[in-house]
C-alpha cells in the first residue's frame, strides 16, 4: 500500500476544498478495506463524492460571495440574501425567505429565542442566522462553505463564524455550551458515513435542545415515504438523556427538537 496516496488524494482539484482530516479518514477505512492502492482509491473517490456531493459548485460559491457582496452595498435587501442563500442546494430548498423565517419562529417557540447556536454540518446555514442577528457557530467540511460564513461575518459584523471541521474526527464538535444545536439533514448523511457516527455525535452535543432534520422529498421532488422512515429512525434513535419537544413537517423537511432531560 502507497502510504502517500492520501496526499495526493488531498491535493486532487477536487477534493482540495474539503476538510483534509475527512479525505484522511475515508482513505484510511477504504485502504482497510481493500488490497490493491487502485481499489481503494476508486472506494475512496466514490465516498467522498457521496459525503460531499454537490451541495454548492465553485461556481456557486463565487456567485454567493458576490451577491452577499451586493446585499452589504446596497443596505441588506432580503431579495440579495436570498440570492446568496439559493446557491446551497440545502438553503435552496428552505427558500423563500419568509418561508425560512416562519420555520425558525416556529423552531424559536419552542426553544425560546437562543442566545448562541451551534450549527453542525451548517453549509452555509449560518449566513442566514447571522442576517437575522443570531450567533452562531457554524462546522462543515467545505472549505469554501466556511470561508463565505467567516468573510461574511468579518465584513458586516455579524454575529457568525466556522470553522473547517469534520464531526467524525477528533475535536470536530465543539465541546462549548450552546443553548441550540442544529443539524439540519446530516444525521443519515453521517450515519452513512459510519454506521452509529449518528447518534455519537448527538450525545457528543453540549446543547440543551437538538432540532434535527430529515428531507421528505427525493431529489426530484418526489413523496415516497421519506419521512415515515426517518420518524420511525429517530424514535429509535432518541439520545437517552433527551426527550422530544416538539416535531414538525414542512413541505420537504421533517423536524425533531430534542429538549436536555
Ligand atoms: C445536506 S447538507 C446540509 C447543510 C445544512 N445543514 C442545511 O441543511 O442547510 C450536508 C452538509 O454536511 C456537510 N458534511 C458532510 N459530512 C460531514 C462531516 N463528517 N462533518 C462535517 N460536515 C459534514 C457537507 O459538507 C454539507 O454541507
Amino acid at each position: 500500500m502507497n502510504r502517500d496516496y492520501p496526499e495526493k488524494l488531498l491535493q486532487s482539484k477536487k477534493y482540495r476544498d474539503v476538510c483534509p482530516d475527512t479525505v484522511r479518514r475515508v482513505w484510511a477505512a477504504c485502504a482497510a478495506r481493500y488490497k490493491k492502492p487502485k481499489d481503494a482509491d476508486k472506494a475512496a473517490r466514490e465516498a467522498l463524492h457521496g459525503i460531499t456531493g454537490a451541495f454548492m459548485t465553485p461556481a456557486d460559491a463565487a456567485a454567493c460571495a458576490d451577491s452577499l457582496r451586493d446585499w452589504l452595498a446596497l443596505d441588506r435587501p432580503d431579495a440579495l440574501l436570498a440570492e446568496a442563500l439559493r446557491r446551497h442546494a440545502s438553503t435552496l430548498e428552505r427558500l423563500p425567505l419568509f418561508a425560512m423565517d416562519a420555520l425558525y419562529g416556529r423552531i424559536f417557540d419552542i426553544t425560546g429565542k437562543p442566545g448562541r447556536v451551534l450549527d453542525l454540518a451548517c453549509g452555509v446555514n449560518p449566513i442566514y442566522l447571522g442576517a437575522r442577528g443570531i450567533d452562531t457557530t457554524g462546522v462543515d467540511i467545505s472549505q469554501s462553505a466556511v470561508d463565505l460564513i467567516n468573510g461574511f461575518g468579518a465584513s458586516c459584523g455579524a454575529p457568525v463564524r466556522a470553522v473547517c471541521a469534520d464531526l467524525l474526527c477528533d475535536g470536530g464538535i465543539p465541546d462549548e455550551r450552546f443553548d441550540v444545536a442544529l443539524m439540519f439533514k446530516v444525521l443519515p448523511l453521517l450515519e452513512r458515513q459510519r454506521t452509529g457516527a449518528a447518534a455519537q455525535v448527538m450525545d457528543a452535543v453540549n446543547a440543551a435542545y437538538i432540532v434535527a432534520s430529515f428531507p421528505t422529498r427525493t431529489l426530484g421532488g418526489r413523496n415516497v415515504g421519506m419521512a415515515g422512515h426517518y420518524s420511525d429512525w429517530m424514535e429509535a434513535h432518541l439520545p437517552g438523556n433527551r426527550s422530544v419537544a416538539g416535531r414538525f413537517e414542512t413541505e420537504n423537511e421533517l423536524f425533531y427538537i430534542l429538549k436536555e432531560l
